[in-house]
């Protein structure tokens, strides 16, 4: 394809990687996972990291940890604010775990939650908010933070999509009580299917590695206050005690992982290099909105909005791209609300939810990857000139 949603960033180190898993005979969970984890922390800068086998599993695993700490639970029937627009299984825990959740809308230019909605959406139930970082573009992960922090609140981050962006110095994933990252194949840092959770509090991560792993007891360590180890090996070595999942990644992933965390910071960079591009083609055009970045946007892709105050057929567009082969797509979803698996949810619309609406009806994204894209982004304007006509 001319111009692909996303490529591979993986070199001769990371088949070196794999190819040394492979003569070590060791596939399951082990070292190369745990040495990722490290890695992980370290950079940044968080007490705990936890690899596990997607973004998805991080979000159904941290959920569910937050359903079995010892001081204040989630529970069935709490709510949960949420945006409009984020990834579906960003939603499909706090479903599974009976949650109600409160939907607010976006802002059109950031196309994250609009915090001006956020005490329209407090009620005496409200336990959690979810901050959902879309696209490399930074929430108001600083709002978000005080607002939970007023109100006893837990401050969930989904940054399955904004993996090395920055707001006032701190990194996105890192402002809530738990982060989530994505590992899959198109994002910051491919392991091709792969997730973290990260946490600064030792018991929640420590009901996560039980979770992660049939809620056995197995994992962890000796001094953990989450259960009482007893003396017999033979019991000890099969002891059940959360309802858990299997969410281990492989250590093929966790070796790759090691590899590509070394080149995050220079893929990055790559990336900012084809926004600056992006913005300088795109920003000035009445007939696009663009993503406006908050703090540092690690741009995972590039948003264009028709326009809603200009008629300019989006079918037509969308057909010219296709005819240039370059890929596009819906963003992250559009409206959740639209979908239809809405229908299995409890939940609630806090005012009206206008912009995630034009979002999915006049948006879509096009691939940024972590390597020069100018001939690609050239080729885009010009199609988009020609196609994008009032
Ligand atoms: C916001 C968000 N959360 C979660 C996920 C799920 O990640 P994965 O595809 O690794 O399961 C994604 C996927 O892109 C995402 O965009």
């Amino acid at each position: 394809m001319f111009y692909d949603l996303a490529s591979s960033s993986w070199g001769p180190e990371e088949i070196a990687a794999l190819q040394r898993v492979i003569e070590s005979g060791r596939f399951t969970m082990g070292e190369h996972v745990e040495r990722f984890e490290e890695a992980f922390a370290r950079k940044f800068g968080v007490k705990h990291a936890l690899m596990v086998s997607s973004g998805s599993t991080a979000n159904l695993v941290g959920v569910a940890a937050l359903c079995y700490v010892k001081d204040r639970p989630l529970r069935r029937g709490d709510e949960v604010i949420v945006p409009a627009i984020a990834w579906a299984t960003t939603y499909y825990p706090l479903q599974q775990h009976g949650l109600r959740l409160r939907f607010v809308d976006v802002e059109l230019d950031t196309l994250n939650m609009d915090v001006s909605q956020l005490e329209k959406a407090l009620t005496p139930r409200t336990r959690m908010v979810v901050a959902v970082s879309v696209l490399g573009n930074p929430c108001a992960l600083g709002v978000l933070r005080a607002f939970c922090d007023r109100h006893g609140l837990i401050l969930f981050e989904d940054n399955c999509e904004s993996m090395g962006a920055m707001l006032n110095g701190k990194p996105a994933g890192t402002f809530g009580n738990i982060g989530t990252f994505s590992t899959f194949f198109s994002h910051h840092i491919s392991t091709m299917e792969g997730g973290v959770i990260v946490t600064d509090d030792t018991e929640l991560y420590h009901v996560a590695r039980s979770l992660r792993a049939h809620g056995w007891t197995r994992d962890l360590p000796a001094d953990t206050t989450i259960y009482e180890r007893r003396e017999d090996d033979f019991f000890e070595a099969y002891r059940f005690i959360l309802p858990g999942y299997n969410a281990r990644p492989l250590e093929l992933a966790g070796a790759v992982g090691v590899e590509q965390l070394k080149k995050l910071n220079a893929m990055l960079a790559a990336r900012r290099r084809n926004a600056r591009l992006f913005q300088k083609l795109f920003r000035a055009d009445r007939r696009f909105i663009i993503q406006r970045e908050n703090g540092q946007s690690s741009w995972f892709c590039f948003t264009l909005i028709l326009n809603p105050a200009l008629v300019i057929d989006r079918a037509r567009v969308m057909k010219a791209l296709k005819a240039a082969d370059i890929g596009y797509r819906i963003i992250t979803g559009g409206n959740f609300l639209r979908h239809d698996v809405i229908r299995y949810f409890d939940y609630e619309r806090v005012g009206e939810i206008r912009n995630a609406d034009i979002a999915h009806d006049r948006g879509f994204f096009v691939g940024n990857h972590p390597h020069d894209l100018t001939p690609q982004l050239e080729r885009l304007r010009e199609v988009l000139d020609a196609a994008a006509r009032p």
